[in-house]
């Protein structure tokens, strides 16, 4: 497992562009392989949680094709991909294998889903339930955990109350309804990334949003109860906020910062962070402002500025749930520190994102109170960080998050397991000593 050494850096400036959007370009490439004809996804996302989302496309029967960052996916239409000889693999991504389950539920064949150690220890519950309801033959270990084993069969459309803010059942259970005869809903009780349905729309299904309640359509078998089919699309996939979190974080650490990054997706689901920022002081503009195929894409220019911290709670929790790791390691920099509540869910991400902020702020000399549902980060009164070996726990957002913090501490950080940046952003570390000036 490779580690990677952060030194102190004296400021950030520079310009960069990010991978492509993980969360779309995994939505894009499911569409892709149902749809009918060739796609053209361009600025794919390098996460290896996508190349993930192709490997399980391309062993379902979509013809998948990766040249640098472009992407071509020939899809076998809505009823035609086959059933996999071997078992799925999600890998580290629960993306994958969330909205895979409610696309494998509609099939006409049996399929397993598996992923690695992280993923099979992650809820499945939260999707096998509302898939059951419609109709779904699907098991896990303990009827909550992968392996999962899914015999596609026929779907009914439900209206689904969802019990908790996440983007992903929501999603499983609109790309299931695409199976169902009639007119699936899910309503959500907070707003969450809505990519599923802007996607949806964009390779041609039929999807309708009234308040926080969204409808799709069941394709149907062509006897006019459905749109019948979906078409290729050729696409751009933004630039990924989340990854550009952890670049306008570290220029905030900074009064001499200037880090400007391109074409980055602005979907107002998602902007909440730059909001949270703003709100702590942070100076950000967003430039060029365009709208590509339902999503915004635009310019971010931000300059260092010294941070007030605050609360995070309630309703906003679901559209920053990606970016708290870094909020919280942020929290020894700020004025007043940084509190996090109702965000249970981080205990259930690809670590236990509480447990494992807690254990490492204190490793750098934080003081940190840890709760059921969130933490408390005391701010800079409490003294400046300190190097410290980092354990990632095999968590992307962890290892980034304190790679960030170590550049404003006393001494050097060891980040341990670095190379799990990959699973969002291969070239993080690369691009951050870039762009770090010492
Ligand atoms: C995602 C939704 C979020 C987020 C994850 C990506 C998505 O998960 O944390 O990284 O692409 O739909 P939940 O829907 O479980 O909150």
């Amino acid at each position: 497992m490779k580690k990677e050494t952060i030194q102190p850096a004296r400021y950030l400036h520079g310009a960069l562009e990010l991978p492509g959007d993980k969360s779309v370009s995994h939505r894009y490439a499911m569409l892709a392989g149902l749809a009918e004809g060739t796609s053209e996804l361009r600025h794919f996302s390098a996460a290896a949680d996508c190349h993930s989302t192709l490997d399980c496309m391309s062993a379902l029967g979509a013809e998948v094709k990766v040249e640098k960052d472009t992407v071509r996916i020939t899809g076998r239409g809505a009823r035609g991909l086959k059933s996999s000889r071997r078992a799925l693999d999600a890998g580290n991504s629960g993306t994958t294998m969330r909205l895979l389950a409610g696309i494998l539920a509609g099939q006409s064949f049996s399929s397993r889903l598996t992923g690695d150690d992280s993923l099979q220890k992650r809820p499945m519950k939260r999707v096998i339930l509302p898939l059951r309801e419609m109709g779904a033959d699907i098991h896990g270990r303990d009827d909550n955990f992968a392996p999962l084993e899914i015999c596609g069969t026929k779907l009914k459309p439900i209206d689904y109350q969802m019990p908790m803010a996440s983007a992903q059942v929501k999603s499983a259970v609109l790309l299931a309804g695409l199976f169902a005869d009639g007119v699936t809903s899910v309503t959500e009780p907070a707003r969450t990334r809505d990519h599923t349905e802007l996607a949806l729309e964009e390779f041609g299904a039929s999807v309708d949003k009234n308040g926080q309640t969204i409808r799709v359509r069941g394709l149907g078998g062509g006897n006019g109860s459905g749109s019948g089919k979906l078409t290729a699309r050729s696409l751009d996939v933004p630039g990924d906020l989340s990854s550009a979190v952890f670049f306008l974080a570290a220029a905030s650490l900074f009064p001499d910062s200037n880090v400007l990054i391109h074409n980055v997706g602005l979907n107002p689901t998602r902007t909440s962070i730059l909001d949270v920022l703003a709100e702590m002081g942070a100076s950000i503009q967003m430039l060029g402002l365009k709208s590509s195929q339902g999503e915004i894409i635009g310019d971010l220019a931000m300059k260092g500025a010294s941070l007030k911290g605050g609360v995070i709670a309630g309703s906003r929790i679901p559209l920053v749930i990606d970016e708290l790791p870094m909020l919280a390691a942020l929290g020894p920099f700020t004025e007043e520190g940084v509190e996090i509540r109702d965000a249970g869910e981080l205990r259930v991400k690809e670590s236990d994102r509480i447990a494992a902020l807690a254990e490492n702020l204190r490793r750098m000399g934080a003081k940190v109170e840890e709760r059921p549902d969130g933490l408390k980060v005391e701010g800079r009164h409490r003294g400046k960080l300190r190097g410290a070996e980092i354990d990632s726990r095999g968590d992307h957002r962890i290892a980034m998050a304190f790679a960030v913090a170590g550049l404003a501490a006393e001494g050097n950080t060891v980040i341990r397991d670095a190379d799990c940046a990959g699973v969002s952003f291969p070239a993080f570390f690369a691009e951050l000593h870039r762009l770090a000036e010492r």
